[in-house]
């Protein structure tokens, strides 16, 4: 039979963007080639800062809509010293993000063998956990103002109000016990910050109850955001699948990927669960403009999320294939400089390639 095409949107972005999101393409269409079990038809969105340079604008006005019609949207990093961080965020990732609303961040925190890091000094420890970010309301909502007039200059005021909604709440939390099932170890550790914000965070934590108790085969703790930053690093063997608002799962799932070793090793999907629109698959790390150009970016944050593309694809087995590679090559010592090694982004795409 023939294999089923895929038709997949990359926007490769800014700095190390495109250099990741080639080494992810040339990875994904060996695997296509190798297994015969599927292809891609690739259609790129030149999207980004010079975009905006050109244009003013980050995207094509109609540009969330164009996406619309992809099984999968395939991203960069987007972000240049010269654009304000708020302007190339809002204006790319983030309008994608919610204008498909894609409410739930996927990041896994994974310790491929081979490296080493802060929790990790050789290969014995048995750590996996995944955080799961809501990822479309929460400090994120873009709601609030700035009033310069109102007190005169020097005492601007600023307000930038969270958003938490019981259905959102309630969506992403039951996403997480949902994923819990099918781990090795079923169980929720839901984070907030609800001694001190005791509006919004109490929702989240009730609904975190209500949802707890319909899923009795999983187990359920929770903690404050700041006691949790210190768990991930002294008891992290105790994690399997975190849930948290959409600032504080940013933070956490930062110094997780830092925890394995470098953040350029971070996958991460936005999903619609519902499949109402098109997901999308994204390295953690940013457009990383101090080593952009030099093809010493590690790709394997880019080529873990080209992994979780597959799997939402429906291609588990081919996910699980290139993760296999990924391992494979790492633990061959194939090591980029992010993780101390030597290896460009040419050669670490070629080790994977090699090892499928
Ligand atoms: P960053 O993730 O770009 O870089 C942080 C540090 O990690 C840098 O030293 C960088 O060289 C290193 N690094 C990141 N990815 C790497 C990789 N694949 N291989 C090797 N080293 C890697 O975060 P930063 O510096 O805070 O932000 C830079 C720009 O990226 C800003 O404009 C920011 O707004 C944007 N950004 C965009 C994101 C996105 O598009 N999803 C996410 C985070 C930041
Ligand atoms: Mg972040």
């Amino acid at each position: 039979t023939a294999p089923r095409t895929f038709r997949i949107a990359a926007v490769p972005g800014d700095g190390i963007g495109p250099e990741v999101v080639a080494a992810g393409r040339r990875v994904l269409d060996a695997l296509a080639a190798e297994t015969g079990a599927f292809a891609l038809e690739w259609t790129e969105f030149p999207w980004g800062c010079d975009h905006y340079a050109r244009t003013g604008r980050m995207m094509d006005a109609d540009g969330v809509r164009a996406l619309r019609g992809f099984d999968a949207v395939y991203f960069g990093a987007v972000g240049r010293p010269d654009v304000p961080d708020h302007i190339s965020l809002w204006g790319l990732r983030l309008a994608i993000c919610q204008g498909l609303d894609q409410w739930a961040n996927i990041r896994p925190v994974r310790f491929p063998p081979g490296v080493t890091g802060p929790l990790r000094r050789d290969d014995t420890a048995e750590l996996d956990w995944v955080v799961v970010r809501e990822n479309s309301e929460g400090e994120y909502a873009g709601l609030g103002g700035r009033n310069l007039a109102a007190r005169g200059p020097g005492s601007e005021v600023a307000v930038q109000t969270s958003l938490f909604t019981e259905a959102g709440c309630e969506r992403i939390i039951r996403f997480a016990f949902e994923l819990a099932r099918t781990r090795s170890r079923p169980k929720v550790t839901c984070v907030t910050k609800s001694n001190a914000q005791q509006y919004g965070m109490v929702l989240w934590d009730e609904v975190f109850a209500r949802v707890a108790a319909q899923y009795p085969d999983v187990e359920s703790d929770s903690g404050l955001v700041d006691a949790m930053a210190a768990r991930f690093v002294l008891n992290p063997e105790e994690l399997s699948v975190v849930v948290a608002s959409n600032l504080h799962a940013d933070i956490l799932s930062d110094l997780g990927s830092a925890l394995t070793g470098s953040l350029g090793l971070a996958a991460s999907a936005n999903l619609d669960p519902e499949r109402r629109a098109p997901s999308m698959f994204e390295p953690v790390h940013g457009s990383a403009p101090d080593i952009a150009g030099r093809g010493t970016a590690n790709p394997l944050g880019a080529i873990g999320s080209a992994a979780l593309m597959l799997d939402h694809l429906g291609l588990a087995k081919e996910a699980a294939r290139l993760d296999g590679a990924v391992a494979a090559a790492t633990g061959a010592g194939v090591l980029p400089a992010d993780l101390g090694g030597t290896a460009t982004t040419e050669e670490v795409t070629a080790a994977v390639i090699d090892r499928l």
